[in-house]
């Protein structure tokens, strides 16, 4: 028997380079080795989305294509919609009942989105729950692992503490704590020097046109002090050369890293050979989204995903049901 790993990615906007590199590639990889479901957090998207809940469809939209299209395969994981699987919602409501107010109060995550998002108001039920339903996500699957990026773990470690009060209060073991799957990825620099995110306006997305690509990379900032083609530059003060680090071979990266250095190649001769491996990496990624929007199959897929992931879902709820003495 495979070990089980879980998780989700928020509906709450288009996914970009960061997200593939440091997330879906890695998802890829493990669905051979666990037994895998990945979904659609489009109720988590809600918690800071409810007023602008046609970005969540299109996001929701974007999801699922890259899901498929960067290679995650729905013969050899399962792959669904939170909203569709009511028994989120049902063992969200359970939870809640047993988590103490103190606990949600002290996330980090939550002063800080807060603080992050002061344009929307935040002082709702909903966000303040975030972590619990992101509970009820993982312990209704009893996922032994849960890949996600260092920000999450403070998620996990109050899931853990929610499945340890659960078991304790009605004697049982049905809920399962899980680990993170932490896996060491480069920080993928977005155009600007900062993180790559969609909050800095920065960001390489899947959904991008090649054209698009080429021009936001060529409107990088590159080392200050380069000002003229003469000037001699420093690779590690540009934030190009962060991404050469991660899309380009090692001859590449020595190269403009050696013609900056002398001022023998220009920032645009730099930045060419990174548009062009930039672009090698989203070009099949590309091809088979547009297969796949043209086939007309991702309802299906979806309705799949969603019927086998309510069938495992449905036989925690019927054990948590019995150890809360909700069945007569
Ligand atoms: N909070 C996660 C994020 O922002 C998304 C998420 C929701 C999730 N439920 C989950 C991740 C369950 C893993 C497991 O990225």
């Amino acid at each position: 028997m495979k070990e089980r790993v879980l998780s989700g990615m928020q509906a709450s906007g288009l996914l970009h380079l960061g997200n593939l590199i440091g997330a879906l590639r890695n998802w890829v990889h493990l669905q051979d080795k666990f037994d895998c479901y990945f979904f659609i957090a489009d109720w988590h998207a809600l918690t800071t989305g409810y007023a602008i809940t046609e970005m969540i469809k299109k996001s929701s939209e974007d999801l699922i294509l890259n899901f498929l299209a960067s290679g995650l395969d729905p013969k050899r994981c399962v792959i669904f919609q939170q909203s569709r699987v009511l028994q989120h919602a049902e063992l969200h409501l359970l939870l809640s009942m047993i988590t103490p107010l103190g606990w949600l109060e002290r996330v980090p995550t939550y002063k800080e989105k807060k603080f992050e998002l002061e344009d929307r108001d935040l002082n709702n039920y909903g966000f303040l729950g975030y972590p619990v339903l992101m509970s009820a996500d993982i312990l209704l699957y009893r996922a032994k692992y849960v890949p996600v990026g260092i920000d999450q773990e403070p998620h996990l470690e109050i899931t853990r503490e929610i499945a340890r009060r659960f078991n304790h209060l009605y004697n049982t073991k049905t809920l399962i704590e899980p680990e993170a799957l932490l896996t060491e990825f480069p920080k993928v620099i977005g155009v600007d020097g900062r993180k790559m995110s969609k909050t800095y306006d920065n960001a390489l997305y899947l959904s991008d046109t090649p054209k698009l690509i080429e021009t936001k990379i060529k409107t990088m900032k590159t080392d200050p002090a380069r000002q003229r083609r003469t000037d001699k530059g420093d690779p590690n003060l540009s934030p190009v050369f962060e991404l050469h680090k991660i899309f380009s071979s090692d001859e590449e990266r020595e190269f403009v890293s050696n013609g900056c250095r002398s001022a023998e190649i220009g920032c645009i001769d730099c930045k060419k050979i990174l548009i062009k491996n930039v672009i090698n990496v989203l070009t099949p990624i590309w091809e088979r989204r547009e297969v796949l929007k043209s086939q007309g199959i991702l309802g299906d897929i979806l309705k799949e995903g969603n019927d086998k992931a309510r069938i495992t879902a449905e036989e925690t709820m019927e054990l948590v049901r019995v150890d809360m003495k909700l069945t007569l």
